[in-house]
């Protein structure tokens, strides 16, 4: 028969992935810090989903030796929750192995990365509006060829206590209000009048 063979062909192949990291198996920690990296957002702005823009730089740290960049094909740069909006949120958790990491889950942008244009790469980016209300950094890596994370920098310190900014959902939150306000309003107005043509109806009886 072939069903139990089949069952522990798949079951190695489970203990396999769990045994060996399928992917990403990269150690934020073993990353170089070698980008420089800045978000327009003052420390502590509050900015709207959907409205407000963002403004990202990215380049090499010119203190590093030529050449420490030559493996960087593409530059992703994503937005990053504060540890203030991760605590008790495991769906938020920082793992120092990139491929378990649920830090940076928005994408802002991909560039190819040129080694030979030194010129500060920019974009500018409109932030999304189901990006949820929450605290942020921004961090740009650098990955090679293979995808692999090979360096990184981000907008804050190591231990992310400055230039954090909020975002806050606004337009979720207020079309429901408005959609709420709508409704109620609706329901008075239709109400009051149901109340005068019943008491119309009454007088002239
Ligand atoms: C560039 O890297 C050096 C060495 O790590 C660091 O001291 C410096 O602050 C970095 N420069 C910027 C602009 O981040
Ligand atoms: C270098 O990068 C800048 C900014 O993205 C771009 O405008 C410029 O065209 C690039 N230069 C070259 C030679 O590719």
């Amino acid at each position: 028969m072939a069903a139990p063979g089949l069952v522990l062909a798949s079951l190695l192949l489970v203990l396999s992935c769990l045994a060996i990291p399928c992917h990403g198996n990269v150690l934020l920690s073993s990353l170089k810090n070698t980008l420089v990296v800045t978000a327009s957002p003052k420390q502590g702005q509050v900015l709207k989903a959907g409205e407000d823009e963002i403004t990202v730089t990215w380049n090499l740290n010119q203190t590093y030796p030529a050449g420490m960049d030559s493996a960087y094909k593409t530059i992703k740069v994503k937005l990053c929750y504060a540890p203030i909006s991760q605590v008790d949120r495991a769906w938020r958790k920082t793992v120092d192995n990139l491929g378990k990491d649920k830090t940076c889950q928005f994408k802002i942008v991909a560039r190819p990365y040129d080694v030979f244009n030194k010129t500060v790469q920019r974009f500018q980016w409109v932030i999304e509006r189901d990006v949820p209300e929450a605290t942020y950094f921004v961090r740009a890596y650098a990955y090679d060829s293979n995808d692999k994370e090979v360096g990184y920098g981000q907008t804050t310190d190591a231990h992310k206590t400055i230039n954090l900014f909020e975002i806050h959902a606004i337009t979720g939150r207020h079309m429901t209000l408005d959609i709420c306000s709508i409704c109620f309003s609706a329901f008075s107005v239709v109400s009051l009048l149901g109340f005068f043509v019943a008491e119309k109806r009454r007088t002239k009886k």
